[in-house]
């Protein structure tokens, strides 16, 4: 589903001296239809920006990144406008991704009002809204609250919510649980787990925590200083080694 080659992120570090930090230099893999992808490394080896770049949401300096056999990188803007839906991003922080002057509810129903599951009739999306809200684990009443009114983990169940109404496919999940409460880490891993395999999605699954990518994850990519040093699903030893 996904083939990444020689990808490649630098940034200028000033104006006058050619210096760059070299995010990403040069990362290769490749990930299957409903697989996951654990990456994982030190804070700072370039994993957000892998992330992001796979997304399309940077520019990379150099690379390729094929998209269920679509060039990403060649797509014209309208294009990737276009295949955007089919690729989602749940981010560190659950409040960053959710509008804070939008109800629960309305987020959720975002999707739905943009169009992003073709036409359907109010009673209908109301439905869908109800059964997604189930899913996730949130409570019904939380559809009238502001995210400021939710916890971080609750918040997270939203934002999931949302995401599994914009129907995608391909899933980017950075340290999804990093912002949040110990005690609710464990039930998000166990959601997203569930939902991946529910919805059959296929995911790249980022941490900077070995046990939490082993347990997620098919097989497992290890990164260091902007390139990936060791990619395996069963020696597992070896990449306890480089981390
Ligand atoms: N917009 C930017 N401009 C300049 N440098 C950047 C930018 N974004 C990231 N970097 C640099 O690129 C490198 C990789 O950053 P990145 O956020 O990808 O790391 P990470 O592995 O996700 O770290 P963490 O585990 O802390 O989230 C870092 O040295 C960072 O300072
Ligand atoms: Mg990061």
């Amino acid at each position: 589903m996904i083939e990444v080659s020689d990808l490649k992120k630098y940034y200028s570090n000033g104006l006058i001296k050619k210096q760059y930090t070299r995010a990403v230099d040069g990362v290769s893999f490749h990930i299957e239809k409903g697989e996951t992808l654990g990456l994982v490394g030190e804070s700072g080896c370039g994993k957000t920006t892998v992330g992001r770049l796979l997304l399309h949401l940077i520019e990379p300096t150099s690379g390729k990144i094929m998209f269920d056999g679509i060039d990403l990188i060649a797509l014209k803007r309208s294009e990737l406008r276009k295949l955007r839906p089919r690729m989602q991003m749940i981010f560190q922080d659950p409040e960053s991704s959710l509008n804070p002057r939008m109800k629960i509810g309305e987020s959720i129903a975002e999707p739905f009002r943009l169009g992003l599951r073709g036409k359907i009739c109010t009673h209908e999306i109301k439905r869908q809204i109800q059964d997604l809200i189930e899913i996730v684990g949130l409570n019904p009443e939380h559809v009238n609250r502001y995210p400021y009114q939710l916890s971080g983990g609750q918040n997270q169940r939203v934002v999931l919510a949302r995401i599994l109404a914009i129907n995608p496919e391909f899933i980017v999940a950075d340290e999804p649980t990093a912002a949040l409460d110990v005690s609710v880490q464990a039930q998000i891993l166990h959601l997203i787990m569930n939902l991946k395999k529910d919805f059959g999605l296929t995911m790249l699954f980022i941490s900077h925590d070995l046990e939490v990518v082993r347990h997620m994850s098919d097989r497992i990519a290890v990164m260091e200083l902007g390139r990936i040093v060791a990619v395996d699903s069963v020696k597992m030893d070896d990449c306890k080694r480089s981390v």
